[in-house]
């Protein structure tokens, strides 16, 4: 287990993955026993710390490492869909053939297979690419973007197909959103937050929203116009994270 800490920022990056035939739900009951027998001494003796969350299930363990660690919610992050929103930028920018970095568009929501990608936001210097193709996302567009979000879901897998682990990416995703931290810089990083009163979520749970971040961590959410079906998606996330979340033991 790799645990990083600074004065501001404590990264826990590794727990426990899963062993053959074991459960994702007993999975998540081990790493919260793990977390229990580190958070409180890291609180203890760095009680200003921002705990950023890498292990998975990443947003379930974020909302665990808040309520062991009783931080502020705006101090225990989860590296979320920062990641799975780096790759749909690269993605649209090979598409598009356009820089990356002037290619704006996120994915929310549960990092992993139901993450939600926010079709209705995509754009280029302010140019709606979905006023421009309505179909974009959805099973009948003849341009099928929707296989760009499959790709961006489906990469881990592959990388673990052809690697058998994952680390460069996540690793710079991390030191991206540290950076913002110790800098405090004010990025925008799709991050797993506190998500209860956005976007009608009404239960306790993390999931990753746009959020400032800053050297004391979320300073803001930004609360996106989200159409009808992404707001349902993430609804429908809420739910299965609260489910899971009801079964664990403290
Ligand atoms: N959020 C993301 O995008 C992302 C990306 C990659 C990996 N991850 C997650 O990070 C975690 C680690 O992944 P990895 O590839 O580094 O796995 P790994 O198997 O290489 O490392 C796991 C480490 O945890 C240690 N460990 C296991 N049980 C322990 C226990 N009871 N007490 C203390 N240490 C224990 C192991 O010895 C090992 O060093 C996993 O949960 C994985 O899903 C998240």
């Amino acid at each position: 287990m790799l645990l990083v800490q600074t004065l501001t920022c404590a990264l826990l990056l590794r727990a426990a993955g899963r062993t053959e035939g074991e459960s994702r739900r007993n999975l998540v009951q081990r790493n919260v026993n793990i977390f229990k027998g580190i958070i409180p001494h890291l609180v203890k003796y760095s009680p200003n710390t921002v705990l950023m969350i890498v292990s998975n299930p990443v947003d379930i363990l974020t909302y665990v490492a808040w309520k062991i660690s009783k931080l502020p919610h705006e101090r225990v992050i989860g590296s979320g869909t920062n990641l799975d929103t780096a790759r749909f930028h690269f993605l649209i920018s090979e598409k598009m053939n356009i820089a990356a970095n002037n290619v704006h568009g996120w994915i929310i929501g549960e990092h992993g297979d139901a993450s939600v990608p926010v079709w209705s936001g995509v754009n280029i210097a302010g140019v709606n690419l979905k006023s421009l193709n309505p179909a974009m996302g959805t099973d009948a567009d003849p341009e099928k973007w929707s296989e760009l979000h499959k790709t961006v879901v489906n990469s881990a897998y592959e990388v673990i197909k052809k690697k058998g682990y994952t680390s460069w990416a996540i690793g710079l995703s991390v030191a991206n959103m540290a950076l913002t931290l110790l800098r405090n810089q004010k990025n925008v990083h799709a991050i797993s937050v506190l998500a209860k009163g956005y976007h009608g979520i009404e239960e306790d749970v993390f999931l990753s929203l746009p959020s400032v971040l800053g050297a004391h961590g979320v300073i803001s959410v930004i609360k996106q116009t989200l159409d009808e079906s992404e707001m349902k998606q993430l609804q429908s996330c809420a739910r299965t994270m609260h489910e899971i979340q009801e079964t664990l033991v403290f």
